[in-house]
């Protein structure tokens, strides 16, 4: 027996996140959102962009750097200026209020900000003006007039050529700005310098086809940009020109540094700038691409050192809008899915950089496969195997590693390596899908080492097993901070980690404590559908009065088949021929019990970790003294009786389903008084090759079809 682990045996585990060409690893890490406007309330774009930097401050962070996130608001501009005209409110008593909603989000959301800047706070609009005159200073603003087309909605101007059927080619209305002195800034004299600055940081811009699709924009040729109206005043007033406001985007831009001490704290703002990471939305990769280089060339600064775009997301596969009337609103996201499960989904779902659809399947989908049946279950399993088994507290002590105990640990240890390189270079949904494999071979490994046999058999392995597996759930909820901070933390304290050693750095330095006492296990993500259940539930009476429910049809749909798991399993003490079973289906009550008469075909050791479909709407009755609240499905031909199985990967509680027989279950006592058992399985068979079948069509799952154990074929499903 050894009382340690040697956690440190990798060594190639980098303490610090890997170097880039636009990041050193040590100096302070600013990454910013874009500032938002506030002519509306947030939606899940404001979302996406704030929760992809806060995943990547959160990871900076838990790395050992110093970070300074920042986000804010938009404030100014004709599109802010209309919105408050049409709530009859003056602009400042409508930004102050839209910005606090906006505030509002980033804390709901759990976003990890350092500093928040609006665009109407003194300093800012007081930096705004110091960077307007060095430029002046520097030669490149100049008075003339202007006239040409402009969206509102985009705060860009167009040229004729660039209009699509008479709209921005974003698809926004436009209008005839007519000719009014203007100043300008002469963004053609940046061409040659942008191009050359491109060529010689091929980092700068991110993703590879948004850089490209800059290039392009530029070698087109570049004209000399408007920077002030005289047509409306909600702006930043022109030093010296009380008759014009400055264009609402060098105003927004200019956000980036004057947050952090431009130009009154020179020494504060040469701590930070430049920024390491802008992201921002595809949509406005050309205003962060090209004129913000240029305006900071112009007034000698550095410019930051990379700007990430990323895609936009769609609803079932249409554009989000207000007019389609399909907006998300990701206060109602994280109400319905949670918090942590709305940030699973939102940074996972599509690759960081390319366009996403959203649609709640999708949605329910991942967080009940990734969240509640593999993380979740596997903590539920492990925690609560060592809580019954090892005296409520984490092993004592272990054995020997086997291979396989050493191949996980391994992976684990490796984990933080693989995370950060691919957080370096914003592939966040290689980050997630870094951590979700490692729960995958976890719960593999659980399946493959079954230590609910090893209770019986072998006790210290199963401590062994049980203790890797918790050190592995340790690393990997250590690493999935960033991205579920409340869940992960849930995990950690029932793994009785340390408040303060829940940084990276422990990661290979500090291995749980044999023998702490450990609390009573508890469920750290529900099902979503066992949650919604309550919810129709409620909502099923309140529309009885007025709508009556669909009638159930005396087809298979009218049975509720649900996958399981057993997960405990003994002899009746009465009945030789029966089985005391209970089975996780995936219910937040916990898992159920049944009784099966399966003593004359199967030993008690083959029960536990056997996974089953369950008949889960029949009335519970008691079976010589013992109360069964649903009935496993068995293949059986007189001779032979197995289980039906449900394929490896099937979601524990799901319901399984025939196509074309589509239904809501009966309800207990439907199935009862109509009979519908005698029914319907008289046409549950197994084919030929052993799968079940309803009228010859397959019991599927969402992984696939379910088919007898050991493939009996013909037999009566029952
Ligand atoms: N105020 C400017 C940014 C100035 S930064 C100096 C602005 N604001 S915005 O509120 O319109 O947009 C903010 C962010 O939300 C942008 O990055 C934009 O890409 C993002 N999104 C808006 N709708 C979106 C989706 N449907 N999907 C993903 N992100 C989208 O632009």
């Amino acid at each position: 027996m050894f009382s340690t682990i040697d956690i440190n045996k990798s060594t190639s585990d980098s303490t610090k996140t890997p170097v880039t060409s636009f990041d050193d690893g040590i100096s302070p890490f600013q990454i910013t959102t874009p500032i938002y406007y506030v002519n509306d309330k947030p939606h899940i774009g404001h979302a996406y962009t704030s929760l992809a930097c806060d995943v990547i401050a959160r990871f900076m962070r838990l790395s050992g750097r110093e970070v300074f996130f920042m986000s804010g608001t938009d404030e100014h501009g004709q599109k802010v200026e209309e919105s408050a005209k049409k709530r009859k409110m003056n602009p400042q008593d409508f930004v102050d209020e839209v910005s606090q909603s906006f505030r509002h989000l980033l804390t709901a959301m759990n976003i990890s900000n350092d500093y928040f800047i609006r665009t109407t706070d003194d300093h800012h609009k007081k930096a705004v003006q110091h960077l307007w005159n060095t430029m002046v200073d520097n030669g490149y603003i100049y008075l003339g007039s202007y006239e040409g087309w402009y969206s509102v909605r985009d705060e860009c101007y167009y040229l004729e050529s660039e209009l699509v059927d008479g709209k921005a080619p974003t698809g926004s209305e436009v209008i005839w700005q007519e000719k009014e002195p203007s100043y300008f800034f002469k963004l053609s004299a940046f061409e040659e310098k942008l191009m050359q600055y491109y060529d010689e940081n091929p980092d700068f811009i991110a993703p590879d086809t948004r850089r490209n699709e800059v290039i392009g924009f530029v070698r087109q040729g570049l004209r000399d940009l408007s920077i002030s109206r005289t047509s409306f005043s909600w702006g930043v007033p022109v030093p010296n020109d009380k008759d014009h406001v400055m264009y609402v985007w060098i105003d927004a831009l200019a956000n980036y540094i004057s947050a952090i001490g431009y130009p009154d704290n020179m020494e504060a703002f040469e701590k930070l700038w430049p920024a390491n990471l802008h992201i921002v939305g595809k949509d406005i990769l050309r205003f962060h691409a090209v004129y913000w280089p240029a305006f900071l060339m112009a007034a000698g600064l550095p410019l930051p050192k990379r700007l990430f775009a990323h895609g936009w997301w769609t609803k079932d596969g249409e554009k989000i809008s207000k007019s389609v009337g399909n907006v998300i609103d990701p206060l109602e996201l994280t109400k319905t899915y949670g918090l942590d499960q709305t940030r699973f989904f939102l940074m996972s779902e599509v690759n960081f950089g390319n366009d996403g659809d959203f649609s709640h399947e999708k949605m329910i989908t991942k967080v009940n496969n990734n969240l509640a049946n593999e993380l979740g279950n596997l903590c539920q399993r492990t925690l609560s195997l060592a809580y019954n088994n090892c005296g409520k507290s984490i092993p004592a002590s272990i054995q020997a590693l086997t291979e396989e105990d050493e191949l996980l640990l391994s992976k684990a240890r490796n984990l933080r390596s693989v995370c950060a390189e691919a957080i370096a270079n914003q592939e966040i949904h290689k980050y997630v899908e870094a951590l979700v494999t490692m729960i995958w071979d976890s719960n593999k490994y659980i399946d493959d080492q079954a230590p609910w046999f090893l209770r019986k058999t072998d006790i210290d392995r199963m401590a062994t097993v049980l203790y890797v597996l918790m050190e592995v759930l340790r690393i990997s909820s250590i690493l999935y901070q960033p991205l579920i901070p409340e869940s992960a933390n849930k995990i950690l304290d029932q793994l009785t980690v340390p408040e303060n050693e829940r940084s990276f750095e422990y990661i290979k330095s500090s291995p749980l404590a044999f023998g702490t006492r450990l609390q009573k296990p508890q469920i750290v993500f529900s099902r979503f559908e066992a949650e919604n259940k309550q919810k129709k539930k409620s909502k099923k009476k309140k529309a009885k009065s007025t709508k009556q429910a669909a009638p159930i049809k005396s087809d298979v749909s009218s049975l509720d088949i649900r996958v399981g798991i057993i997960v405990k399993a003994w002899e009746h003490e009465e009945a030789d021929k029966l089985f005391c079973e209970e089975i996780d289906i995936g219910e937040e009550t916990g898992p159920r019990q049944i009784v099966s008469g399966l003593r004359s075909y199967y030993d008690l050791k083959d029960l536990v970790g056997q996974r089953v479909l369950v008949l889960a709407n029949l009335k519970a009755r008691k079976l010589m003294g013992f109360p069964s609240h649903g009935m496993v499905l068995c293949a059986s031909n007189g001779e032979k009786t197995e289980f039906v199985e449900p394929p490896k990967d099937a979601a524990i509680g799901e319901r399984v389903f025939v196509e074309g027989f589509d239904g809501e279950p009966a309800t207990e006592n439907q199935l009862a008084r109509k009979k519908l058992l005698d029914i319907v399985f008289p046409e549950l068979k197994t084919n030929v090759d052993g799968i079940a079948t309803y009228k010859g069509s397959p019991l599927f799952t969402s992984a696939g079809s379910c088919r007898a154990q050991r493939g009996l074929a013909n037999a009566d499903v029952s």
